[in-house]
């Protein structure tokens, strides 16, 4: 790509002086896990504090204790104050290139500090001297020091304040957990976020003549404190490295203006091809290139149907995504990309679509990969407005500090083509007109949350309540910036009196839950687009099994009673879930046979840190996701295989490791086939079909429009279980479960090999390398080589191990280790054969 820029230029017969430079300002940061006012200063004596780069999240190297004041809620993991300083010289920030300009203007340099994300209440100190707080922990901010810094030695101090507990109702992390950037411009320059572009494809069935023409128009805005005659150049760059665009507007106001671009038959961006383009816009001040920014975009075409539910690129499909909290299991809320790409990578593998950053502004590094993976992004800003749902949340900066916070996150996300709705809030408590949140423990507020409120509590005919205005306001914030998208909410009160609905701004209607009120949906809510903002919320743990499966159990039974089993598991098979919520089959079934369903987000894709229902501490980690918090998927993630892609599959579970005579519900997910037959030790149990309603144990609910397994109910006997899917009397897939004997041995391999970061599996297996179901051995992980462990897990919920020590316990035969570098690893246990892997940095 940089040799396409210089032959832009050279073409031209420009000169570009790259006043831009921004670059990467993580590493080298010193830090303490302390408070004082003094460490501000420039003179601190700083010397002992720990060396490390950043993202970083101090909570994650923490204990596990019933006391920390997160609550089980935010993982028990501690929270505090630390504090964060880096020593830099500004001339190797020059980089020589600034002479170069000094020659063309001598005035001065700006110079800007970003910050992806710091958890939270952030205060930044520049050469000892205050340059601004930032209390929300998900917004991204920048602060121009160039008042504050100077040539020779200068000190940048972060105090982050995440002391007071519990803000959050899940892991929030601890620290400066995003990437940190430098940037430094000339005094012109494209303001912060100052560039936005909107790509509109040729009208659909207008592929002929003029009409097959793509439009993208734009806005720049410009810091010109001089107010230096200058020109703009916006050109568009494809994916292939063309030029397929370019026009220089002389003369805009001095602070910008509007441009528009043609584009020549748009190759569209779409889930399975996402097409990107990038637009290059310069400021040129006497023929010189003084300032450059690159902006990502895609040509893309959808709506929301208030009957026929979602289209892209005149293509009708159903949203299949699922909501996602930023931490990464045993790493932690600090950003890594490796991590976060094998997340969006094993989603994509189970049919996902599309992602909502719930209940907060993302990682920009979310929406880069979203962009060029395919995914469609619900981008959401909060989980409260005015009202509370935890002690110390942001409900307390929430009058102060929306507005910035929300503009700042429609100004930083709105060019990506990926994002395709704006939410402005999850289950707010303002859906009701009062509450008694304000007295509310982390536990009553989960639990209230998602039982309805009875009628008194919801809006009058004919009257717009301070919560509709503030529902408006909200929405009139995001229209200022991006009419393009529609703007929901995830909402929990199902009936159209809800303030948010009654204001009339929210344009896509957004249920979390309540499956059972969707087909009241077209009557109430005449002419207006639906989609499942969040849905489901069945509760599993990866390798239990609760028998008879097809007995549904809730937990909790009622959402004010309390839950609880000494097992601290909940079942693997899809039979147990909140009383609020369903089974994944149930809500499924309702989005595959509605028409006007634009699809739903599952809660959640991945288990995360913290909010661990339906139980209470020692769990500090939740059941909710589809995937393990270790990444290993669990049971239904097949069953959404089987009805999101294409290619056949087949999966059948559980283990076959139990008792001489149990009776054992077996159940096989599949697609691209018409029926499964089952074997134990070679004998049939049976042919099953998904349409057959009536064979024994075919569906769990005989309601459902269409099956989505079958099941046998068979006696165990030791030896092998094996399915045999087939169409047209061929066999398509089949698989086979053996008896495991005594643990052996272990088993690594790699699970993703990211571009620094390497994901392994452990296994613990018997002599003929058959996994171990029940074992629990504790494996100990020695690095060799340049290589460094950065933690382990099991996806257990209840461990109390450490995220980040070298060392873990299989959970059901199996665990992870995560390392970064170029090594080996060497896994041990007292009673297995150890064994080893290598792994290395990609690039
Ligand atoms: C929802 C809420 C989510 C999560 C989920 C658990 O009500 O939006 O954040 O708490 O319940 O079922």
């Amino acid at each position: 790509m940089k040799r396409i820029i210089c032959l832009v230029c050279v073409l031209c017969g420009l000169t570009t002086i790259q006043a831009r430079q921004r670059q990467n300002f993580d590493a080298d940061w010193l830090f303490i896990l302390a408070d004082s006012a003094q460490m501000s200063e420039v003179n601190y004596n700083d010397a002992s504090w720990r060396r490390l780069n950043v993202p970083h999240d101090w909570a994650i190297e923490g204990d596990f204790y019933v006391g920390n004041p997160s609550g089980a809620g935010g993982g028990a993991l501690p929270g505090g104050i630390g504090w964060y300083r880096k020593h830099f010289r500004i001339e190797e920030l020059k980089n020589g290139k600034m002479e170069e300009l000094q020659s063309f203007n001598s005035s001065n340099f700006q110079f800007f500090l970003e910050f992806d994300g710091v958890y939270m209440n952030s205060t930044v100190y520049v050469n000892g001297q205050k340059v601004g707080y930032r209390p929300y922990g998900y917004s991204t901010f920048e602060y121009d020091i160039t008042p504050y810094v100077k040539e020779g030695e200068n000190v940048v101090a972060v105090r982050v304040d995440n002391s007071d507990q519990p803000n959050s109702r899940w892991y929030s992390g601890c620290g400066i957990y995003r990437h940190v950037w430098l940037t430094q411009t000339a005094p012109v320059h494209v303001k912060h976020w100052g560039v936005k572009v909107t790509s509109s494809p040729p009208k659909l069935g207008g592929a002929r003549g003029g009409l097959n023409k793509g439009k993208i128009s734009m806005e720049v805005q410009i810091e010109n404190p001089s107010e230096s005659k200058l020109s703009v150049r916006n050109t568009v760059i494809s994916q292939e490295g063309d030029i397929v665009a370019d026009q220089t507007s002389p003369n805009p106001s001095y602070l910008g203006g509007e441009f528009s671009l043609t584009v020549k038959k748009p190759h569209l961006w779409s889930c399975e091809d996402p097409y990107i383009y990038k637009v290059r816009t310069q400021l040129l001040v006497a023929g010189k290139v003084v300032d450059e920014v690159e902006t990502t975009t895609g040509f893309r075409d959808f709506k929301f149907d208030a009957k026929t539910g979602f289209w892209l690129n005149g293509k009708n499909f159903k949203i299949n995504g699922v909501c996602e909290h930023h931490d990464f299991g045993c790493l932690g809320a600090a950003l890594n990309e490796d991590a976060l790409h094998r997340k969006l990578t094993k989603l994509k593998a189970m049919g996902v679509n599309s992602i909502r950053s719930s209940h907060n502004p993302p990682a920009p590094e979310l929406l880069n990969m979203c962009d060029t993976m395919g995914l469609i992004v619900m981008d959401e800003s909060f989980d409260m407005w005015r009202r509370k749902k935890t002690q110390n949340d942001y409900a307390r900066f929430f009058d102060e500090w929306h507005e910035r916070d929300l503009t700042d996150l429609i100004l930083r996300d709105r060019n990506h083509p990926c994002i395709l709705m704006w939410s402005i809030g999850n289950e707010v408590l303002e859906q009701w007109s009062s509450t008694d949140s304000d007295e509310l423990t982390l536990e009553q507020a989960n639990l209230l949350l998602n039982a309805a409120r009875d009628a008194s509590t919801l809006a009058k005919d004919g009257e717009l309540s301070p919560n509709s205005l503030l529902t408006i306001h909200l929405a009139e914030i995001v229209k200022r910036y991006d009419t393009s998208r529609p703007i929901t909410a995830g909402c929990n009160e199902p009936s159209p009196n809800n303030h948010l609905f009654k204001s009339g701004a929210i344009d896509l209607i957004g249920f979390n839950y309540h499956h059972e009120w969707v087909k009241d949906v077209p009557k109430n809510f005449p002419n207006k687009p639906f989609i499942f903002s969040e849905s489901v919320s069945a509760l599993q743990t990866r390798g239990f099994y609760r028998m008879p499966s097809d007995t549904v159990y809730k937990a909790p039974k009622q959402w004010w009673l309390p839950y609880t089993d000494p097992s601290f598991m909940c079942s693997a098979y899809d039979n147990m879930h909140a009383s609020w919520s369903s089974t994944h089959e149930e809500t499924w079934d309702v989005v595959k046979h509605n028409d006007f369903v634009g699809g739903q987000y599952i809660w959640t894709g991945f288990d995360y840190i913290g909010e661990p229902t339906p139980y209470g501490f020692p769990a500090r980690s939740s059941y909710f996701g589809l995937i393990d918090l270790a990444g290993f998927p669990k049971d239904t993630y097949y069953m959404y295989q089987s009805e999101w892609t294409d290619k056949p599959m087949l999966h059948l579970f559980p283990h076959w490791n139990w008792v001489a005579g149990d009776y054992i519900d077996m159940w096989c997910y599949y697609n691209g086939a018409d029926e499964v037959e089952l074997f134990i030790n070679g004998v049939s149990q049976g042919v099953r079909k998904k349409s057959n309603h009536n064979s024994q144990l075919s569906t769990l609910n005989s309601q459902l429009n269409t099956e989505y397994h079958v099941g046998w109910r068979v006696t165990f006997d030791p030896g092998e279980v094996k399915a045999v899917s087939r169409k047209d009397g061929k066999v398509v897939c089949e698989q086979t479960i053996k008896t495991a004997g005594p643990p052996a041995k272990i088993r690594l391999s790699k699970d993703y090999q990211g571009k620094n970061t390497t994901f392994i599996t452990a296994e613990v297996v018997d002599k003929d390398g058959n996994l171990c179901p029940w074992a629990d051995d504790l494996i100990y992980f020695i690095g060799e080589g340049d290589g460094r462990i950065l933690g382990t897990d099991n996806g257990c919920q209840t461990s109390m191990e450490h995220f980040t020590s070298p060392q873990r316990h299989a959970f059901h035969g199996k665990c992870m280790v995560v390392v970064t570098g170029n090594g080996s690893i060497t896994a041990k246990s007292p009673t297995l054969e150890p064994t080893w892997i290598e792994f290395t940095v990609k690039e």
